[in-house]
Formats: C-alpha cells, structure tokens, sequence
C-alpha cells in the first residue's frame, strides 16, 4: 500500500533569480506609437528588472532516491540558461533579444525553451517569471 502511494507524480519547484536590463521597442511601430504602447518601459536608454523565476518539474519521485529530480541537476540546467540573462541588456547582448521584443511574455517562451531543452523530456511543467512585485507571467501545462 505504501508503495502504491508513492507512486503519485509529484510537482517539484524552485525559485531563481536573474538581473538583466532592456528596452520595450517594436521595430514595426513608430516611435510615437512605441511611446504609446509601451511608455516609460520604451526609455531609450533602457531600465532593469530583478526577475524572479519558479520552475516546477512534475514527475513520479525516482524509486531509487525519492526524489523528483536531483537538485544539484536541476540548478544546473537552470543556471545555464540564466547566466546568460544576467547581468546582461537583453536587447543588446542576448542574441535572441536581439530579434524578439524582451516582454515577460516573450522571456517566458524563451526560457521554456531553453530549460525544456537542458531537462528530461516531459519534466518541466510549469514557469512563473516574475518581472516586478506587482507583475508575473505563467507559461505550463496547466496553461
Ligand atoms: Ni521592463
């Protein structure tokens, strides 16, 4: 019976954080449209965030060790893909920012991508990017 209970999926979550600073700016509008839709955040000289990001992996705990994932493997895939947000401008020193306009919805897409990539396949189930105190983007299963 205990055996049959442990069998269960489980949602594994850790929290991270990255620094990184950007600037809101379509290429296809205007400059006073840009102003319009994305105003302060369309500062030409840019602004920073302390981004906060949950990730939950969801799984059948491993019969070995009880675990959903081991943690020293899962900061590490992370890791990989927040170094190289951090302490960076997004749109100037981040390749793929370089070509994507750097909103919450847009590094959410990003980083699922990413950490999918360095993570068993069917793992990763779900992301909160926190951008400010007052603002989170969710991009999941559930979703
Ligand atoms: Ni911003």
């Amino acid at each position: 019976m205990e055996g049959r209970r442990l069998m269960k999926k489980v949602s594994f979550s850790r929290v991270y954080s990255f620094s990184s600073s950007h600037r809101l700016h379509s290429p296809t509008l205007d400059d006073n449209a840009n102003l319009d839709v994305y105003d302060k955040c369309n500062n030409l000289n840019g602004h920073g965030h302390d981004y906060k990001l949950e990730v939950t992996l969801h799984a059948t705990p491993d019969p070995e060790t009880g675990m959903v994932y081991p943690l020293d493997a899962f900061d590490h895939a992370v890791n990989a893909v927040l170094q190289v947000l951090d302490y960076r401008h997004l749109d100037k020193e981040v390749p793929f920012f370089k070509e994507h306009i750097s909103t919450g919805e847009v590094i959410i897409g990003y980083l699922w991508n990413e950490i999918k990539d360095r993570l068993p396949g069917g793992l990763l189930h779900h992301l909160r990017l926190w951008e400010t105190n007052n603002n989170y983007f969710d991009l999941g299963k559930e979703n």
